[in-house]
């Protein structure tokens, strides 16, 4: 058993081979945050670690005493105004209009394994030993609210999973204004913390900043995780890099609207906080109602940054990602959007199939418009059934052209959306997310149907259940394409609107929940124009996503970095488009879009036919490689290695578990001349295999590879004589090593 409560000093210390965590029973009942980081000893008590001292304009808890008080302690889940004066972890308003609460240590329980979450998204295991739950309850004698605090702690990650769950057991009827699924005092603020923030086409680029005294946070309140911001930040120490230092990583299993913010008082605490964005909401509980707030996912690191996200990546891909796809390996793809948008018909999709066929690729997704009368953007959301001016023999007709083909065949949905122009808008106008008495925005010409209805979403479920069933359907592109304005939900009474963020994004994981098991041979990709909604909680649904619009091969070094600090790269998907580029124009080498492509679920995104001899060539030479290193791509262990971010020249690379193959990136941005001489460090290598290198059969030990480096000088370095390769902006080269048996 890997939690340990004292019942002398009333601590819990939860710890596996890598990480402690270490939480107390207050002299007020409240519960107090000890320690959260690299394994230590266990002993008895830990009580030193509170210190209690007099400082003049704070507040304390006992009359006639100066030392305690809240300002001082590190609590584990904060409250506001009972001599704390953070922003804290909760907040409940009770009919008298009081906000302030006490909730105090009733009881506990650990067990094995780990509870799932009613409705939502979450980590899980697959046998009983693999993790260690503890069950705090908590209770507020004045409200009659009970608070039970969850707390799973992984064997064989350094990761501790966090929810909590408030239960109404009095009469009166009480309101959650804040409910964070996690907080955490820090006892000092020396870190950087780190954030993935950009915007469309520009998902996730690593920003970091220095912890200051104040709030700093991150957030979406657009109805989605988001573009601008993913629901992720890291604390780093200043010293610490991608490979070595302390790293903390908080993320939150969630797709709708989060707070992750760092708070630093006036004594240098650092408290992290993360859960829904508190700002537009409000549960309404009534006897006997709970609330369950969404999984937070806390990981230590003392191997930096990539120690880090190696922990995400492995407990994302194997016990958060589920189902038949979870494991298996994906199908290279050709989707038509980049090659037709909404200029196709049934046979111009055969002939790009059957081309893709010929070069190896083993699925055809057929993006949007296929459906109602959907011939632009202003039409046909909501009708999903066979635009049959396009497709006049039905989405089963060209499914079955395509299986002919011996492809299996895939299909794009926006099932959140409608279009006013469409069938189901003039039969239900009223199912949209709109304020009565106001107008409503409109995005793409688009609106949001009300998933917060159960009604709406068991429509939208019949309606692609019959497509599905009908059709021979083995993918499916889940696009959603627009954030929530005007939130407002006409199936819901006043006092309950402030729900309506939260409900609707359990309604779309109900569809989603109910979609995945009844079609489980489907594989799931989420998509969010781009990389809106690439979130952990999507990744629970839908083992892919679409990693970003901008298909551009240079643009996609930055993303597919970013978004590697948290997200498999298995999680990815990642396309070669045409050039010029259709969302930067740039041109750069099929070699490189593809080298870029590889490292995610591989695909192709343009019209093969278009392309000449000689690029068909690299395209199959391209698929070959796919198809025989994706398994080592898909389930390896990745490593940045140099930051495109800092870098003109930037670097990764991905080994197998069993450390005898690697393949290692380099991109290139502009060319240089008379350029140095180049090495990378590898890592991850066994230092006593010998490693050779693919292309020249030059044998090296993995000691070498790691403390001498891989040689990447590039001809740039000098000049280029007859014959030999010639390097230019946008370069890109594969090294491939393998341990000979
Ligand atoms: C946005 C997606 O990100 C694109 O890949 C494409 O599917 C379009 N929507 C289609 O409308």
């Amino acid at each position: 058993m890997s939690i340990i409560y004292n019942k002398k000093s009333k601590e819990f210390h939860l710890f596996n081979d890598q990480i402690s965590y270490i939480i107390k029973i207050l002299r007020n009942n409240q519960l107090g945050q000890l320690y959260f980081g690299k394994k230590v000893h266990h002993r008895d008590k830990y009580d030193y670690l509170l210190e209690n001292v007099y400082r003049p304009m704070s507040t304390y808890v006992y009359e006639g005493e100066y030392s305690f008080s809240l300002e001082h302690i590190k609590q584990e889940y904060a409250s506001y105004g009972t001599t704390d004066f953070k922003y804290p972890a909760y907040e409940v308003v009770q009919e008298n209009g009081s906000r302030i609460s006490d909730f105090q240590y009733v009881s506990h329980s650990i067990y094995k394994g780990k509870p799932k979450l009613k409705g939502l998204p979450a980590t899980y295991i697959e046998d009983e030993d693999e993790a260690d739950t503890l069950e705090v309850t908590l209770y507020d004698q004045v409200i009659n609210m009970e608070l039970i605090l969850y707390y799973t702690i992984f064997n064989d990650y350094a990761a501790i999973t966090r929810s909590c769950k408030f239960i109404n057991k009095s009469k009166e009827s009480l309101n959650i204004t804040n409910a964070m699924s996690l907080c955490l005092d820090l006892p000092d603020n020396n870190y950087e913390c780190v954030q993935l923030s950009g915007a469309w086409s520009r998902e996730r680029e690593v920003k970091t900043r220095k912890l200051e005294q104040g709030i700093q946070s991150i957030s979406s309140a657009r109805g989605n995780s988001s573009h601008n911001h993913n629901p992720f930040i890291a604390l780093k120490r200043p010293n610490a890099d991608e490979f070595q230092g302390e790293t903390l990583g908080f993320s939150l299993v969630y797709s709708g609207n989060f707070l992750a913010q760092i708070e630093v008082d006036t004594h240098n605490v650092s408290r992290v906080l993360m859960g829904i964005n508190p700002l537009g909401f409000t549960w309404h509980l009534e006897e006997n109602e709970d609330f369950q707030t969404p999984e937070a996912v806390m990981v230590y690191s003392d191997k930096g940054m990539n120690g880090m996200s190696q922990t995400y990546h492995k407990l994302y891909r194997t016990r958060l990602a589920r189902g038949k796809w979870r494991d298996e390996i994906r199908p290279i793809l050709i989707n038509n959007w980049e090659a037709t948008y909404f200029d196709f018909d049934e046979d111009k999709l055969v002939e790009i199939a059957k081309t893709a066929k010929e070069d190896g690729v083993e699925l055809f997704v057929l993006d949007d418009g296929w459906f109602g009368k959907r011939n632009g953007e202003t039409s046909g959301l909501g009708d999903w059934y066979a635009n049959i001016e396009r497709l006049p023999n039905g989405v089963s007709g060209l499914a079955n052209r395509i299986e002919d083909l011996g492809m299996k065949f895939g299909l794009w949905f926006e099932l959140e959306m409608v279009n006013k122009d469409s069938e189901l808008f003039r039969q239900h106008p009223d199912w949209i997310i709109a304020t009565p008495n106001r107008r409503i925005s409109h995005g793409r010409n688009q609106y949001v149907l009300d998933f917060s209805r159960k009604e709406v979403v068991d429509y939208i479920f019949e309606m692609a259940s019959k497509i599905l069933e009908e059709s021979k359907v083995s993918y499916i592109k889940w696009d959603m394409n627009r954030s929530i304005t005007e939130c407002y939900s006409r199936a819901l009474p006043p006092e309950r609107q402030g729900e309506v963020f939260h409900r609707y994004i359990l309604g779309v994981y109900d569809l989603y929940e109910r979609l995945t098991n009844k079609f489980p041979h489907i594989l799931f990709e989420s998509c969010a124009s781009g990389g809106g909604r690439f979130d952990p909680g999507m990744l629970y649904y839908a083992p892919q996503c679409w990693t970003s619009d901008d298909s551009d091969a240079v643009e996609r070094i930055k993303i597919q970095y970013g978004t590697s600090f948290v997200y498999p790269v298995s999680s990815m998907g990642a396309h070669v488009s045409i050039t010029p580029n259709h969302q930067v124009f740039r041109n750069t080498s099929l070699e490189t879009r593809g080298n870029v492509a590889c490292f995610g679920a591989f695909g192709y995104e343009l019209d093969l036919n278009k392309l000449s001899k000689e690029e068909r060539i690299i395209v199959k030479e391209q698929i070959k490689f796919v198809k025989e290193y994706r398994e080592l791509i898909q389930k390896g262990i990745f490593y940045r290695l140099q930051s495109p971010f800092e870098n003109n020249i930037s670097a990764w690379m991905i080994v197998s578990e069993d450390k005898k193959e690697a393949i290692v990136a380099c991109f290139k941005i502009l060319n240089d001349v008379n350029a140095p001489f180049r090495r990378i460090k590898l890592h991850g290598l066994d230092e006593n295999m010998i490693y050779t290198l693919v292309d020249s059969k030059q044998n090296y030990y993995g000691s070498e590879l790691m403390n001498l480096g891989l040689i990447t000088t590039d001809s740039s370095a000098g000049q280029v004589l007859d014959g030999g390769e010639i390097c230019t902006d946008y370069w890109s080269k594969l090294f491939i090593l393998k341990v000979e048996e």
